[in-house]
């Protein structure tokens, strides 16, 4: 049986599709996701690498591991999940809200997504305002402005807040599409973990993508316990016969 039975017949009235992603639809590309089975975590304490007060208590540190991540995306291509999202663009308006910072729905050909953690080429100073996007390596690390200052990744870390014009615009797509697909998310950090409760409350549709149970897979329509690469190309097929 089709997994997406149960829906089938409501395609072709999903006009305005929301995804919420998050590292597990990269995972498949070779970018280790955080939590879950063989989540990246387990090597660092996230709260030694992704804070404010880490960086500036070892920048080395942190640049260090975010070098390392640096390489590890600029050598990922995207996945047949990345892939499917954009084609779907093709049968749909659709907007791809990813927590993730690897750039891969954008390389996939996805023409709206909204970086709600910012992306892993911008840096900017951690005093001026000085801002730019490096996709190269760094000669040296912590990189330094040109106002003598140390330079940061220009990413959202715990305690920090998203940039308020992507995180308003996140809550309108929400509140208005009417499918919301989570693919990849364990849906443990917030805000971006909200963003399917305002779906729910427009009453839209919510379909998980992810073989690990998460936060709010009980509030979820239809729960797919499958891959994103595996499982996004077949839910795409479903317009395409429509
Ligand atoms: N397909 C779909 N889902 C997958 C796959 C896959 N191939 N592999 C793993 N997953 C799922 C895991 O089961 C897990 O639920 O992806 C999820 C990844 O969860 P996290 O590692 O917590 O990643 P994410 O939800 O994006 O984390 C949110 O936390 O550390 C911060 O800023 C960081 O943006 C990140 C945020």
């Amino acid at each position: 049986m089709n997994m997406f039975e149960p829906i089938k017949d409501q395609i072709k009235d999903f006009k305005k599709i929301v995804f919420v992603t998050g590292a597990g639809i990269s995972q498949e590309s070779g970018i280790p996701t955080f939590r879950g089975k063989d989540g990246l975590w387990r090597n660092y304490d996230p709260m030694k690498l992704a804070t404010i007060d880490a960086f500036y208590d070892d920048p080395k540190l942190v640049w260090e591991w975010y070098n390392e991540r640096r390489r590890n995306i600029f050598a990922a291509y995207p996945n047949q999940g990345h892939k499917a999202i954009a084609e779907l663009e093709k049968y749909a308006k659709v907007v791809v809200l990813t927590q993730n910072i690897d750039g891969l729905h954008q390389k996939a050909g996805s023409t709206e997504v909204l970086e709600l953690h910012g992306s892993i080429i911008k840096i900017k100073c951690s005093v001026c305002d000085f801002k730019d996007e490096i996709s190269t390596e760094f000669s040296e690390i912590p990189p330094i402005c040109k106002c003598g200052n140390i330079l940061r990744p220009d990413v959202v870390w715990f305690g920090e807040s998203l940039p308020q014009d992507v995180w308003q615009k996140a809550m309108v797509f929400a509140s208005q599409c009417d499918l919301m697909v989570i693919a990849g998310t364990s849906l443990v950090v917030s805000p971006a973990n909200t963003l399917p409760i305002y779906a729910k409350q427009n009453n839209a549709i919510l379909i998980e993508v992810n073989p690990e149970i998460t936060e709010m897979s009980s509030e979820m329509d239809l729960v797919i316990r499958n891959s994103s690469a595996s499982v996004l190309p077949e839910f795409i097929s479903m317009f395409k016969e429509n």
